[in-house]
């Protein structure tokens, strides 16, 4: 079902690229903040404060249990100082990562669903391994296949069409689905939209490399954890894809953690805990 020859197909993507949504600008001047070395609290708060919405969003997910100290965090400072700098940055891009998946229909409530399963699976990943970086295990699990999303704004009846097949046969390949309607996919174009937003390059590649993470170079750790967690994710039935049957220990980026089978179901067990307890506070 190829739809365009290989120069429309390169031409297509480019013209996609440029058409990506831009980074709201309330986030862009808080994260812009949060990189200089001597951001303060206030500065942040005073910023986002500027998007309501955006800034409940970011209490909302600060006041997590997966943050949360002994106390409730009633404000954006207190936030900044109770869960740290580089926390609430990754708070703000969730946050406005959410409002790609609008509007909100079956697809994309299932795709959010995935993602945030992905997100707090590969953190936990993390966790279990005493890995330190944790929380860029979170985002590029959040974002890894926000390529989708962008597909399927900008071609929606191909990109609905291959979600259908792959929901009703989930052995098929969605990246070669994609390759072969478009000429590139979402792991692509999800990269190209981490790079627009100025994300830094270990994200950008751990979302481009979440289906080949053999292909990382930068920071090849954080591609094999968002892999092993997408997987999890098929096997749990989060998202549009379901594979309960999945044996994770044959899942190649679970071998290249050398996790052993017992090891990797005690940590499927602690994913399922976590997105049930975590999950409504990234709705
Ligand atoms: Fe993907
Ligand atoms: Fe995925």
């Amino acid at each position: 079902m190829k739809v365009a020859s290989p120069g429309l197909e390169l031409q297509s993507f480019v013209q996609l690229s440029g058409d990506l949504p831009p980074m709201p600008h309330v986030a862009s001047e808080a994260l812009q903040k949060i990189s200089e070395p001597d951001a303060r609290a206030e500065d942040i708060e005073k910023i986002l404060s500027k998007d309501p919405a955006l800034a409940a969003r970011v209490l909302k997910l600060a006041n997590s249990s997966f943050y949360a100290r002994s106390r409730t965090i009633a404000t954006l400072r207190h936030a900044v100082v109770v869960v740290g700098l580089k926390t609430v940055r990754s708070l703000v891009l969730a946050s406005v990562t959410r409002d790609l998946f609008e509007p909100f229909g079956l697809t994309e409530k299932l795709l959010w669903e995935h993602s945030v399963g992905c997100g707090l699976a590969a953190r936990t990943v993390a966790l279990s391994l005493r890995y330190s970086r944790a929380e860029e295990c979170f985002l590029a699990g959040l974002l890894h296949d926000v390529g989708k999303m962008i597909l399927l704004r900008h071609c929606e009846e191909p990109m609905r069409r291959i979600i259908q097949d792959v929901y009703n046969e989930p052995e098929l390949s969605f990246m070669s689905l994609e390759q072969e309607a478009f000429g590139f996919d979402h792991a692509q174009v999800g990269r190209q939209l981490a790079m627009k937003w100025r994300f830094p390059e270990e994200i950008a590649e751990a979302i481009g490399c979440h289906h080949r993470p053999a292909t990382a170079k930068i920071l090849p750790a954080l591609s094999v954890i968002v892999h092993l967690a997408n997987a999890i994710c098929h096997k749990l039935g989060l998202g549009p894809t379901k594979k309960p049957d999945l044996d994770l220990a044959g899942v190649p980026s679970a071998r290249a953690l050398k996790l052993s089978a017992e090891k990797l179901e005690a940590l499927e067990e602690s994913i399922r805990q976590v997105i049930q307890a975590e999950a409504s506070s990234l709705s």
